[in-house]
């Protein structure tokens, strides 16, 4: 397994250019299912992520052409049955029930794995998707679902933590082609939810509210193929700002919709980072002192989740107290550990971290255990003084684009040392 070896404390300086949305282009890709026509999917990063999502769109029949951050894709035969151990391996592959439900009134799928950050449940999906109609039982580890044809329905999606993103994903998707009109309650509002309806849209659904907690579909007997462009990723976007302000370096972010990242942004700001917008470009320009913040994630469009872990690397700099609540997932924590390897203190209480930040770090061995974990010790091994070697990074090559190439050309010291 590859790890980053980092030597810490060079101030980051250039330019980025934000890569397509990773959390908006796989629920994409699975929407491809719901038509035998071609689509054409532009600004698709490369990831293992996204390779895992073809493999699987593959398995079901899809001819897939990939290009430079392009993929030609036609579900012209398709079955119904998904590769047990690949979609057991990629939670995201979950989205892939909906469109096949619609399309073949049947699916066959293995029950997706839960990971390091919590059990990641489906209750709400199949809630959902039994709503408008489908016969779900669970058969030696498979998701059996029928349906001779799903019905428009009244769909409520919220859960214990709030709305489920990849849950309204599957409904919404399954609506498309549903008779009459689905009306989604407490559906998710997250940018990459936007970005898969007007997708939808543009294959032909009807669908009205996107973006909204109240979404109607109304159904129609089928789909055209259509060109996207997928969105900038938020969540990389906020990735180099917290790396470019604990460097107290001076980054410049291209691509990144920042109408996305309003709660991000705020956070930055109230923590003492310097930003500058100039021609729809962020500019990071460090910071003049951090100073210590509070900060609850929530649902869209509060403070994500996935910047939790990140901004909790910033705030080890920043003298003071600074409580970090993680109200989406019951076990995101992992890092915090990770970190206190590199000098910080962290104590966890329930569903918050107290950092108590301003000494400095110093660079130790340690072990990434998810994606944005990964990241914030990405984050920390940079502003850490001496060397930093983060284990594990497969978890980081899931979400991040070549991140170790970004980071040198911005300056950093980083190398990939294949693994043993
Ligand atoms: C998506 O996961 C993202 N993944 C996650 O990003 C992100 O953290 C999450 O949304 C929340 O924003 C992709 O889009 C591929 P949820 P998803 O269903 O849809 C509970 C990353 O780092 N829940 O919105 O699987 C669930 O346990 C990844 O890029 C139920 O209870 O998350 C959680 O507490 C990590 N029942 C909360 O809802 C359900 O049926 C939100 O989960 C579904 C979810």
């Amino acid at each position: 397994m590859d790890s980053f070896l980092i030597e810490g404390g060079v101030p980051l300086h250039g330019e980025v250019q934000i890569s397509g949305s990773k959390n908006a282009v796989l629920p994409i890709l699975a929407a491809t299912l719901l038509t035998a026509e071609t689509c054409v999917i532009r600004r698709v990063p490369d990831l293992s992520d996204v390779d895992f999502m073809v493999k699987i769109l593959r398995s079901l029949g899809a001819e897939v052409t990939a290009a430079e951050g392009m993929l030609t894709i036609r579900c012209g035969a398709i079955r119904g049955f998904g590769d047990y151990d690949l979609i057991r391996k990629m939670r995201g592959s979950i989205c892939i029930l909906g469109p096949l439900l619609a399309r073949l009134g049947q699916a066959t799928v293995s029950l997706p794995g839960g990971c390091v950050i919590g059990t990641r449940p489906i209750d709400l999906h199949l809630k959902g998707l039994e709503a408008l109609g489908a016969k779900i039982t669970v058969d030696g580890g498979y998701l059996r679902c029928d349906t001779p044809k799903l019905q428009g329905n009244l769909v409520f999606l919220g859960g214990r933590a709030g709305p489920t993103v990849l849950g309204t994903a599957n409904i919404l998707m399954a609506a498309t082609l549903a008779e009459g009109v689905t009306v989604i309650e407490s559906a998710a509002c997250e940018p990459e939810v936007v970005d898969l309806a007007n997708f939808l849209i543009s294959m032909g659904a009807k669908i009205q509210g996107v973006g909204s907690p109240t979404i109607t579909v109304t159904g129609v007997r089928e789909l055209h193929g259509a060109e996207h462009e997928v969105i900038p990723d938020r969540i990389e976007a906020g990735t180099f700002a917290c790396a470019a302000a604990a460097t107290c370096g001076e980054v410049t972010l291209r691509g990144a919709r920042l109408d996305h990242l309003g709660a991000v942004l705020e956070k930055l700001r109230e923590a003492g980072v310097g930003l500058d917008r100039t021609q729809g470009a962020l500019t990071i320009r460090g910071h003049r002192g951090l100073r210590p913040v509070d900060v609850t994630t929530m649902p869209y469009s509060g403070f994500p989740t996935d910047m939790q872990a990140q901004l909790m690397a910033l705030l080890c700099l920043a003298p003071g107290t600074s409580i970090l609540t993680e109200r989406i997932f019951e076990s995101r924590f992992m890092h915090a550990a990770e970190l206190m390897r590199l000098g910080a203190d962290i104590s966890i209480e329930g569903p918050s971290a107290i950092v108590k930040g301003g000494r400095p770090l110093t660079g130790a061995p340690v072990m990434a255990s998810d994606l944005r974990a990964s990241a914030a010790l990405v984050i920390a091994g940079l502003c850490a003084r001496n060397t930093t070697q983060v284990h594990r990074i497969y978890h980081l090559d899931r979400g991040y684009e070549r991140m170790e190439a970004k980071l040198s050309k911005l300056g950093a010291r980083i190398s990939r040392v294949p693994g043993e």
